[in-house]
């Protein structure tokens, strides 16, 4: 089948990209575009063009593969071929119009867009910048600073906001391509885009806006080109504004940022897959039930209800049960407060949840996830009465951060429907999922994990079962090694500036601060009977503890949090003198370099033993999993792909 088809009704040509599954602008779409613009300026029947696509989307996108390597016809010079016909061209616009794609559209005369399609130029997000007239045309049509939000943020608009901006020229209510060709039959044309003034340049403080993507973007550089291109395109004639757009995506392209993000956006992509691959079927997700309403417990059905699944939530009590109810209609409140989700969701979604103590309200739900105390008695109870209760086929799901998930499934008569389902805080806004597979954990069980991801629009990862899983147990061994740091020399407030200095949006110490310092101080008392005789050991951690500073919710854990702003504090520094002395350290002082070089490396050995295990499935995993779940800068590919770099 040919990419591109040309046909004439009377004298509408429809030009149509058939190149699925989301008709990515590859060398071969580009040529066949190439060669439907000349036979346009041939024909002199044909008066106005509709250009659609076959398949559920618009363009989404130039194909990653050939980015760095660009082959002939070059998109440009076929854009420009179409911007400059002798007849009007109408995009017809449906599902996720994105990076090439919007540029393609933009290149045409008119717009007009099916009412739940988005548009973007979400290039940042791959470590570059619109190449083919994005950062030129966008401001042309919409303001300025919309302009600078959705290129520099890389983040899609609906249409509504695109309508209003004038991305759009007209919605499709009936049938797209008869209401594209009624459009190209009367359309008028204006003046030529690049002849038209940019839109509200005037109200932009560059230097301003710079100073704050600089301070938001860590260290990446594609957001901050993409802002001095459009800038750029606010200062110069569009010729030379196109020129200095297509010079900073070339040299984008083959930057080492852009390699790490699009390994990063393969590993995303591939992660997961042996969930997908096996030929069980689901459970269905249209109802699920949560134990536990805690932090955790919370947000998992915040995300279940989000989703549109209904949930059934079990507390301890009816007062708990209250509790967790109001935890989540505040965060359903605070998303809407947000614009995160529109008002009358909340309320929907808010509708879709029963809270109880009583198991009893589980029975028809196929898929329970539990999320009570790190405990694993209190968690064995859990799993022995939901064996009591669930039917057979239901599928039961711990959300644990480190305990053994063979140990649980074997409290139950039914291992193979255990397995873990490991969300991070907040777990309704974080990507990540890990699927924790237990020594039995069978095919269904496997197979609704991935399409409770799916569901949840989660990336899911699969871990084998060991001390932490894939994250959880580099986490530790760093912050184990960060410790030893602080007793050799550094301090919080230094090691903290070092990861963020690399990237990472928060350091290691605030992190604690923010989740708590007492799951992991369990995890270390459960452990203090197994540890080798001889093992280092930094107390550091643990005195905090004693000492009532379990980081924000104490008001005081690493840093000190009773004033306005978090401060570093006497007493840590004093515990941390007195370890250092106690551990026969004389105190030296550290470099940035050196404590991100030592983080690195321990991160990439445990990540090697971790894969020597079998617990992870491919290196690309652990990338995805510090990325998405722990903050690891996306521009810098994750530790596995630095150390291959
Ligand atoms: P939490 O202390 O905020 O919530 C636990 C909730 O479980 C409480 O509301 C408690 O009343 C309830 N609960 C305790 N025993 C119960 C029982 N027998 N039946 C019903 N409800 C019961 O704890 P959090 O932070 O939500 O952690 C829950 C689980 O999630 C733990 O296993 C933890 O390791 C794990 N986890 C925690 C993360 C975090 O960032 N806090 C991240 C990922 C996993």
């Amino acid at each position: 089948m040919q990419t591109v088809t040309l046909t004439v009704h009377g004298s509408i040509a429809h030009i149509v990209i058939g190149n699925p599954p989301v008709n990515a602008l590859n060398q071969a779409v580009r040529q066949g575009l190439a060669a439907a613009a000349e036979q346009v300026e041939r024909d002199a029947v044909i008066t106005g063009v509709v250009l659609s696509c076959a398949g559920r989307t618009f363009v989404s996108g130039a194909d990653i593969n050939e980015l760095g390597n660009p082959l002939e016809p070059f998109l440009p010079e076929v854009l420009r071929a179409i911007a400059t016909s002798r007849v009007p061209w109408i995009a017809a616009l449906k599902g996720t119009v994105l990076g090439g794609g919007l540029e393609l559209a933009m290149a045409c005369h008119g717009r007009i867009a099916q009412p739940q399609t988005r548009l973007g130029l979400p290039e940042v997000n791959l470590g570059i910048l619109p190449g083919s007239g994005g950062t030129v045309c966008l401001p042309r049509l919409v303001p300025m600073d919309l302009a600078i939000r959705m290129i520099t943020g890389g983040k899609p608009v609906d249409v509504a906001e695109a309508l209003q901006a004038g991305l759009v020229d007209q919605l499709a209510e009936g049938d797209l391509i008869e209401a594209a060709e009624a459009m190209a039959r009367t359309f008028v044309p204006g003046l030529p885009l690049l002849e038209r003034l940019v839109r509200g340049a005037e109200a932009i403080d560059w230097d301003a806006e710079e100073r704050a993507l600089a301070r938001k973007s860590r260290g990446a550089e594609a957001p901050l080109e993409a802002l001095a291109a459009l800038r750029a395109a606010a200062q110069l004639p569009a010729a030379e504004a196109l020129a200095a757009e297509r010079e900073r995506f070339l040299r984008l392209s083959l930057s080492d940022q852009s390699r790490a993000l699009r390994h990063v956006f393969f590993a995303e992509r591939n992660a997961g897959r042996s969930l997908r691959d096996t030929e069980a079927t689901p459970v269905s997700l249209d109802q699920a039930g949560v134990i536990g309403g805690g932090t955790m417990g919370a947000g998992i059905a915040t995300a279940l209800l989000l989703a549109g699944s209904s949930v059934r939530l079990i507390e301890r009590d009816a007062e708990a049960a209250e509790k967790a109810r109001e935890r989540i209609a505040s965060t359903l409140a605070a998303s809407a407060a947000r614009g995160a989700i529109p008002a009358g969701e909340q309320t929907a979604a808010l509708a879709r949840l029963a809270t109880a103590s009583d198991y009893a309200v589980l029975a028809d739900c196929p898929l329970v996830i539990e999320a009570v105390f790190e405990d694993m008695a209190v968690k064995r109870e859990v799993f022995a009465e939901l064996d009591r209760v669930m039917p057979a086929g239901a599928v039961l799901a711990t959300n644990t951060s480190y305990l053994d998930v063979n140990v649980l499934a074997d409290a139950t008569a039914h291992p193979a429907r255990v397995l873990g389902l490991h969300f991070f805080s907040p777990a309704h806004v974080m990507k990540l999922l890990e699927v924790v597979r237990g020594r039995n954990t069978g095919s269904t069980a496997l197979a609704t994990a991935g399409a409770l991801a799916r569901h949840l629009k989660k990336i899911a990862v699969v871990s084998g079962v060991c001390d932490g899983f894939i994250g959880n147990r580099i986490m530790s061994a760093y912050r184990r090694d960060c410790e030893f740091m602080l007793e050799e020399g550094a301090l919080p407030h230094q090691i903290d500036a070092a990861m963020e200095a690399f990237g990472f949006a928060m350091g290691l110490y605030k992190v604690q601060d923010m989740s708590g310092l007492d799951i992991a101080w369990a995890q270390r008392k459960a452990r203090a009977g197994h540890r080798p005789a001889g093992e280092r050991y930094s107390r550091i951690a643990d005195r905090l503890c004693e000492a009532g500073r379990l980081g924000r919710k104490t008001g005081k854990g690493w840093y000190d949090y009773t004033g306005d702003t978090p401060q570093t504090d006497a007493e840590v520094a004093k515990i941390i003198e007195e370890e250092s002395a106690r551990a026969g350290f004389e105190r030296r002082t550290f470099g940035e370099a050196e404590i991100m070089g030592r983080i690195l490396r321990v991160m990439q050995a445990e990540g090697q033993a971790i894969l020597n295990e079998g617990i992870a499935e491919s290196e690309a995993d652990i990338d995805v999993v510090m990325t998405a779940g722990y903050g690891f800068p996306g521009h810098k590919g994750g530790p596995m792909f630095l150390a291959r770099a």
